[in-house]
């Protein structure tokens, strides 16, 4: 996620650029950038590294105008370096442009412009935009990005300026967030509503697929075709605590809202028609057909997600996959060999328990790929590959957003796996990649149901015990719902495999304990039906976690929390919202500090 400021007014434009781009730091960033006009010419500066840089940069050689645009960067295309930061100019410096998302067919638009001599100075995709614009500009601003959008695939949030016609700034957005700020003979721009509260409080929320004119004294709206587009100026009351949080009481509820968006921007730009495209691998030739293993190394709810990965590689890659606690692993002697893959699974890419065992694996002859959020992070830069999950930074220390996409690339990594080994037929891989893309969507409808959650919150916000249990992929996200609810209402739980109870855990099991029964998995489902009444049997409360339209389960359990039907194999990555958003709604109800529960830590750089 990239952050976008812009002003038009009277004041000097580069102190409130800074100080938006300053606010908009959370959404991560490796380098940034300003540009402003400024009698018929536009000055740039850019620094990689964080914007202290680039304040050191502006101190020595400032920039003077009050026509501007800002942006900080979290790379996606192109190394966090001075050249590849935004704001991007065309070859003759009259046009700008900063872009916060992803364009597709960057590629294929760059050759094109190449071919008619345009001359590129970034690997960025955001450059082919501002030679787009030029290639398009016959003396009318808003014209030539219309083209140009026109031509562009994927997302975005756009602002472009242009040194002939320095009265204006025209944005677009597809996707990626954009909102613009009123003020009286002034204008802001933004990628959200915390970067313009120092300003103004009166704001327009663009739409996806419309376009903006901003002058001084006014924003016209019109969809990128051209027909115009009225919408009401919204007035925002948040605190700026409140507006950090985008409105939710706590850091935690708003990432597990952001997740139908996190797992956007993880899959933007790898799907392709039945096939997975991963940028950032670049396994040798060879390489993934002779996989003899994969050893999974993690902590916490990575940890988790390489248990649901687990299944996917073995299930679509046939590649034997261990994942093992990055704290265990390390003083286990374990048995290294033949061709081997450590996977490092690691949000922060920080935790000292993963580098740790991914050092002692690389040193014993393993590659290294890291599944991780953070650019730049340790787990990066010592990693042979890296796959980011892009959910953009997360700080409530309840990982979930993180989780959810963390899942989505261990799918997709599968499915790329699977076909380069064979394992994978192309309609089992269309199926996939379709079930992916629709993915965020399903997710929203999970969302959607969220009051059921509460309801069921409250009624067990009491309870002293709670437990999960599945099979198969089920159990897996069961550990981490489980998991959820320990680390910040406190409640004593455990997730227990379903056809273990008998074997000893049942004894847990007496009358009024509430018991969430994981039912997604078709193969296992009668055994789980019969778990189930087992549970019943001895007075559990039954509450089941099942597809909408499975009757059979709900006339069974005592409470259903639903999700919409999709391939078992993705299921996980629905079933978990439920269970977050409960733990969210039982820890309030308790009164805890959710965002920073007691003992915790967000990232655990100590051993
Ligand atoms: C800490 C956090 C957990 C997290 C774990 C691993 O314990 O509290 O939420 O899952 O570290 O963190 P990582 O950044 O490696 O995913």
């Amino acid at each position: 996620m990239c952050g976008i400021m812009g002003y038009i007014g009277d004041r000097q434009a580069l102190p409130m650029l800074l100080d938006g781009l300053r606010r908009l730091e959370y959404r991560g960033y490796d380098s940034a950038g300003v540009a402003v006009v400024r009698n018929g010419r536009i000055d740039l500066r850019k620094a990689s590294g964080k914007l202290s840089r680039l304040e050191q940069v502006v101190k020595v050689a400032p920039v003077a105008g009050s026509v501007g645009l800002g942006h900080t960067r979290w790379a996606t295309h192109g190394d966090p370096t001075d050249r590849n930061a935004h704001p991007h100019a065309d070859c003759t410096g009259r046009v700008v442009v900063i872009h916060n998302g992803i364009i597709e067919n960057y590629l294929a638009l760059k050759e094109e412009l190449l071919a008619a001599g345009h001359r590129f100075q970034s690997d960025t995709d955001t450059e082919v935009l501002a030679h787009l614009i030029e290639a398009e500009y016959r003396g009318d601003l808003e014209g030539a990005v219309r083209r140009a959008v026109s031509r562009a695939h994927g997302a975005y949030a756009i602002a472009v300026l242009c040194a002939d016609e320095p009265d204006k700034i025209v944005a677009v957005r597809y996707i990626s967030p954009l909102i613009v700020g009123l003020g009286s003979g002034e204008m802001w721009m933004a990628s959200d509503i915390p970067a313009l509260l120092p300003y103004t409080r009166h704001v327009i929320v663009i739409e996806d697929g419309e376009m903006a004119v901003i002058t001084r004294d006014s924003v016209r709206l019109s969809s990128v075709d051209g027909r115009p587009v009225e919408r009401p100026i919204m007035h925002v009351t948040w605190d700026a605590e409140a507006a950090e949080k985008g409105g939710y009481a706590h850091f935690m509820l708003k990432e597990i809202h952001e997740q139908p968006r996190a797992l956007q921007e993880t899959m933007m730009g790898r799907l392709d028609e039945g096939r997975v495209v991963l940028d950032g691998i670049r396994f040798p030739p060879g390489f993934v057909e002779t996989l003899d293993k994969i050893w999974v190394v993690a902590c916490g709810t990575a940890y988790h997600a390489g248990l649901v990965g687990r299944w996917f590689l073995e299930h679509l890659a046939r590649i034997p996959t261990e994942p093992d606690l990055a704290s265990e692993l390390r003083y286990r002697d374990a048995l290294l060999a033949g061709n081997a893959l450590a996977m490092a699974i690691s949000q922060s890419g920080e935790t000292v328990d993963t580098l740790t065992a991914m050092r002692d694996l690389k040193k014993r002859g393993a590659r290294v790929l890291a599944i991780t959020n953070v650019l730049g992070s340790t787990v990066t830069r010592e990693a042979d590959d890296v796959l980011y999950i892009r959910a953009g930074p997360e700080i409530a220390v309840a990982s979930t957003k993180a989780y959810l996409t963390m899942l989505a690339a261990e799918v997709m990594l599968a499915v790329d796996m699977g076909m380069r080994r064979g394992t994978l037929d192309q309609a089992r891989a269309r199926g996939l990649v379709a079930g992916l893309h629709a993915l965020p969507g399903r997710a929203q409808e999970v969302l959607n149901r969220e009051p059921e959650v509460v309801d069921l919150a409250r009624r067990y916000a009491s309870a002293s015990d709670v437990f999960f249990i599945g099979r198969g992929l089920d159990y897996s996200v069961a550990m981490e719902g489980s998991l959820k609810l320990k680390e910040i209402s406190y409640v004593h739980s455990e997730a227990l495999a379903a056809g273990e109870l008998k074997h000893g855990t049942l004894a847990l099991i007496e009358s009024g304990v509430p018991v969430f029964a994981l039912v997604t998995q078709r193969h296992v489902k009668e055994k789980m039906l019969s778990n189930i009444q087992e549970v019943k049997a001895r007075g559990g409360l039954v509450i089941a976690l099942a597809y909408e339209d499975d009757e059979e389960t709900a006339r069974q359990a005592h409470h259903v929390l639903p999700i919409p039907r999709v391939d078992d194999l993705l299921a996980p990555i629905l079933a978990i919202i439920p269970l977050q958003l409960f733990a969210y709604h039982v820890a309030r109800e308790r009164g805890h500090d959710i965002d920073q529960p007691r003992n915790l830590a967000k990232s655990v750089t100590v051993e």
